[in-house]
């Protein structure tokens, strides 16, 4: 069965009778504000993409790695990779996955036959993990926004080669923080590899850019099971320079750091301390937990009813709201003071 993610407008715009243009889409964690893109020469269109020595050239420097994999998003690998072990390693069975996070990673390895075992925000305890086994962190978290350091991810690094197992580092969001919170430099055996994304902090999720960065042996196994033209020549073209250009990487983090200490403001006023438990996140999306869990679904309602959509977990007792630039933060804060005097005046 299809997940529902954030990102469905048009349907939701359909379900509230509101036209697409006169929403506020903050349901993902896309940068509202996005690379430019560069002019792309005409015979780029017209030729099958082979894969630019310049994107790779750029993206091992951006990612500080000597391997990876260009995908055409990093979901290509998530979906792929449980079928994938299997034949690497036929003894394993148990998958440990956070309870709450991009919930693709566990439909993969269900579908696959796996055995799921679930961690809320505190990591699996390292002395119980079974022998071959996987474990998946993402990190930050989506929507939790729970980080774990360096140093945390290498003792299990450490304990999972022990064990002839495997850690799925998903490192989606990370991009907004310091570089040297990133596990891609110590990546080196088969027993670790990382997913990056591309189309999230540099806010362009349609181009479907993401990488995988790993050693040679897992490198090679994916690259040949994805095969030729997984990213198409234009999508090449912009990503290079985006990973180039550290000079709009920089403004980029301190804008949408700016963007979300002012939106986390907002949203605590708005809401108060009355309705709401706490806020997390990372500074490409905030996550509301409310005191009263089914505050989260009728304030969703509230919100969409004024053209503001953001994301109801599927568990439907948090809120995730992407980051919203200076100029719609007010329609945001808007709206949400309407659905907080509604969702009051109900009790
Ligand atoms: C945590 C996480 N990992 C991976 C992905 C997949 O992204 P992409 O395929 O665009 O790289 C997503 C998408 O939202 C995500 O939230």
């Amino acid at each position: 069965m299809a997940l529902m993610h954030g990102g469905q407008l048009q349907q939701v715009a359909e379900q509230y009778e509101i036209p697409l243009i006169d929403w506020l889409d903050l349901s993902t964690g896309i940068a509202p504000t996005s690379y430019p893109i560069p002019n792309i020469p005409v015979n780029v269109w017209q030729q099958l993409p082979q894969l630019s020595p310049k994107l790779i050239a750029a993206a091992k420097q951006y990612y500080q790695c000597s391997q990876l994999v260009i995908t055409n998003g990093s979901q290509a690998i998530i979906k792929a990779l449980p079928d994938v072990y299997r034949k690497k390693n036929a003894n394993g069975q148990a998958v440990y996955l956070p309870v709450r996070g991009y919930k693709e990673h566990a439909q993969a390895w269900k579908i696959a036959g796996y055995k799921l075992h679930w961690y809320q925000d505190l990591l699996p305890e390292i002395e119980n993990l079974a022998e071959n086994s996987v474990v998946v962190i993402i990190n930050p978290n989506n929507p939790t926004g729970q980080f774990y350091t360096c140093d945390v991810i290498k003792q299990y690094h450490e304990k999972l080669k022990q064990l002839n197992g495997l850690l799925v580092l998903d490192e989606a969001f990370i991009d907004v923080m310091p570089s040297e919170n990133s596990y891609c430099p110590q990546v080196n055996d088969n027993h670790c590899f990382v997913l990056r994304s591309f189309g999230k902090f540099f806010g362009l999720a349609g181009i479907r850019i993401g990488f995988l960065v790993a050693n040679n042996d897992w490198c090679n196994t994916f690259a040949a099971l994805l095969g030729p033209w997984q990213v198409n020549g234009p999508a090449q073209i912009i990503a290079q320079q985006a990973l180039s250009d550290t000079h709009w990487q920089e403004q980029q983090k301190q804008t949408l750091k700016k963007w979300r200490t002012a939106q986390e403001q907002t949203l605590w006023q708005v809401f108060s301390k009355a309705l709401i438990l706490d806020i997390k996140g990372c500074d490409l999306f905030l996550t509301i937990a409310f005191k009263q869990a089914d505050s989260a679904k009728k304030i969703y309602h509230l919100l969409c009813q004024q053209g503001v959509y953001c994301r109801l977990a599927d568990e439907q007792d948090t809120l995730r709201f992407g980051i919203t630039s200076a100029d719609t933060l007010a329609r945001l804060e808007n709206a949400c003071a309407h659905a907080c005097e509604q969702l009051i005046s109900e009790k």
